[in-house]
């Protein structure tokens, strides 16, 4: 029989043991050695069965209150270890939320007004069926004159200023390209006519002021085909201008000109209002040139392989840069290619609002 003294004992160390678990394991420890079954509670309970009734009913109540109070202070400090748990959870697993969440980047970065408006060209003009040519910024003397019909010597070429690389051993020198023309025929080379290509990217000139850049850009069209003619060209380009300009009309004038790579060659204006520092289009006295075009020169085509008997085209090239000052208000070309963040962000376009005919080119 377990003398009093004993269970006194006994009780004061599962509390103490009870108290002590640091966690739920540590206290899942102490009930099985208490109340589990071989614990010492559990052998105590069952001491009850071998006495007789009276002992029973001296030893039942001690035994059965000391399993109550061990079970009570089990659950309590069961309670506690959770709350005190939950407690570190919640310190470790904060989130501020005074925090400012930052702005993605598709929000803070801006498209550059040039892509921009080379995505407006290829949507324009993807739309009457023109596909997309590249050709290299390093091009040979060749094909960014000689088979543009440019002679050697000829005076055309001076007006390019030319960014000419150190000559080679055997005297010839690369250059870049001063026009996106050479990419002509580079095309007619590689492709059989039909063709129908708009060839925007960067070209270069030694020249440097308010409206010019030693690197700049243009866009080349070139279609080649039997009937190919200026008719057809006039309304490419006027359907270009609207949609461009999004604008119902425009009016263009065609003046006569010289590019030694079409015959004839134009020059094309297009008629627009100034006011202060806004230019509209579609209306009022003034003209802007903004292009230069032409029916390709038979020696080009001859220079390509084709025949000038069978086939026949015209091209144009255009500055984009100009046209998206035009449309978008710059007044000093320079600031296109100074990276400053500040004009970036001010003139440039959200990243995902892509230029489409059907969902507005600028909106
Ligand atoms: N390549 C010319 C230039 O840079 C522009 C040009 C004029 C291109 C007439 C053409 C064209 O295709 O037909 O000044």
């Amino acid at each position: 029989m377990v003398a009093a003294d004993n269970l006194e004992t006994l009780e004061r160390d599962i509390l103490q043991r009870i108290a002590a678990a640091q966690d739920e394991p540590a206290l899942e420890a102490v009930r099985v050695a208490a109340l589990g079954k071989n614990g010492a509670i559990t052998a105590l309970l069952k001491t009850l069965g071998g006495m007789t009734p009276a002992e029973r009913r001296l030893h039942g109540p001690t035994i059965n209150n000391l399993k109550d109070k061990v079970s009570a202070a089990i659950a309590a400090r069961r309670e506690t270890l959770a709350a005190a748990a939950l407690d570190a959870r919640l310190k470790n697993e904060t989130v501020d939320v005074t925090l400012p969440v930052p702005d993605a980047p598709t929000e803070t970065g801006r498209v550059h007004p040039i892509t921009q408006v080379i995505d407006e060209l290829i949507a324009i003009f993807a739309d009457m069926g023109f596909g997309l040519a590249e050709g290299p910024d390093i091009e040979t003397d060749d094909f960014n004159f000689t088979k543009l019909n440019f002679p050697e010597g000829h005076p055309a070429r001076d007006m390019h200023d030319t960014f000419y690389f150190h000559p080679k051993p055997d005297g010839s020198r690369l250059l870049l390209r001063t026009h996106t023309s050479p990419v002509q025929v580079r095309t007619m080379l590689a492709q059989k006519p039909p063709i129908r290509v708009i060839i925007p990217g960067r070209t270069y000139r030694s020249d440097s002021d308010q409206t010019h850049t030693p690197m700049f850009h243009q866009v080349e069209g070139l279609v080649i085909d039997k009937g190919a003619h200026l008719g057809h060209m006039k309304w490419i380009l006027e359907e270009f201008c609207k949609a461009f300009f999004e604008v119902g009309s425009v009016k263009m004038r065609f003046r006569p000109s010289f590019f030694p790579f079409t015959e004839p060659s134009l020059e094309v204006d297009i008629q627009c209002r100034r006011e202060k520092n806004e230019i509209r289009f579609g209306e009022g006295e003034d003209w802007l040139e903004i292009l230069g075009c032409g029916m390709v020169h038979p020696n080009v085509l001859r220079n390509c392989g084709l025949d000038p008997e069978e086939f026949q085209g015209f091209a144009w090239g255009m500055g984009i840069d100009r046209i998206a000052m035009l449309k978008y208000g710059m007044s000093d070309l320079r600031a296109f290619f100074e990276a400053d963040v500040r004009w970036l962000s001010h003139y440039g376009f959200r990243p995902l609002d892509f230029p489409t005919l059907a969902g507005g080119l600028s909106s």
